[in-house]
């Protein structure tokens, strides 16, 4: 796909790419209005859903293709998406709509689309829709903040202050708390793979040895991991690093056995160790 060959082609393809936008747009009164503005969809927007899912797919492609996912960044294109990620309306098209739309932003992963991604606010957007969504935009929306996490500024800026930190940690408790009563493997797995990544942030571990939901410690999960024995090794990784980093604690620390022991509730200490 040699889109980018050329400057011209190049310019061609940012202005393709804008009338996508505009198209996915089409419900607002002028496609500015959209990037700033939480817009309201008519009705009539659902029957457009179809076309408007079909130009979010093409976009995914344009946005995971290494030749053109620089422009598409470049020329804000996924602002176009954020009227969809806004979307609270729990109607099938609009679950489509939103979860087509992070499947646009999941695609983009380096530090340039991380910083992106920062710069615009998509981890608040993430956390919303981690609270709120569906088991399937609340599994793509976890992925995002995941992606976000693994790449260093990504990880900085969610552990710049307490309040974020706590925010994210909030919304990954309940969540936690959500999946005990309605289990779902994959959504787990991606809720734990944000913990332990957090933990290499030596303030969120120290917040985290106290604040991480007991129901992950607990054996809650065993019969939803069951069958899934790479979902149980990250589980026990996450134990493991929250554990201590040499096995030789220094304190007393809720290993998986003693965690699941009835008489001694886990508690991770009043220890703030790093
Ligand atoms: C594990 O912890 C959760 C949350 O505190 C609690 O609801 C559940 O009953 C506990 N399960 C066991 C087996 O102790």
């Amino acid at each position: 796909m040699p889109l980018l060959s050329s400057p011209r082609k190049g310019r061609r393809l940012i202005i393709w790419l804008h009338c996508c936008g505009t198209l996915l747009a089409h419900s607002c009164t002028a496609p500015g209005n959209c990037v700033s503005l939480p817009c309201t969809f008519t009705p009539n927007i659902i029957g457009k859903c179809n076309r408007a899912c079909n130009a979010l797919a093409l976009l995914q492609t344009v946005a995971a293709h290494p030749e053109t996912r620089t422009p598409f960044l470049e020329a804000e294109i996924p602002l176009y998406l954020f009227p969809f990620l806004k979307t609270t309306s729990e109607a099938k098209s609009f679950e489509y709509l939103r979860v087509t739309s992070l499947g646009v932003l999941a695609k983009v992963d380096d530090t340039e689309a991380v910083k992106f991604l920062l710069k615009n606010e998509v981890i608040p957007l993430c956390l919303r829709i981690m609270g709120t969504g569906s088991e399937l935009s609340k599994t793509v929306a976890t992925f995002i903040v995941q992606k976000i996490m693994l790449d260093e500024v990504g990880l900085q800026h969610i552990c710049a202050t307490p309040e974020c930190f706590f925010e994210a940690a909030n919304v990954l408790a309940n969540m936690v708390v959500a999946l005990a009563e309605q289990p779902s493997t994959r959504l787990l797995k991606h809720v734990i793979h944000c913990y332990i990544r957090l933990m290499d942030d030596p303030r969120a571990y120290a917040g985290l040895r106290t604040h991480l939901p007991e129901a992950l410690r607990n054996g809650t999960f065993d019969n939803c991991l069951r069958d899934d024995p790479a979902a149980k090794h990250v589980l026990q990784k996450l134990l493991d690093k929250l554990a201590g980093p040499t096995g030789g604690a220094p304190h007393p620390c809720p290993g998986p056995a003693a965690g699941r022991s009835h008489g001694g509730p886990a508690q991770a200490g009043p220890s703030h160790t790093p």
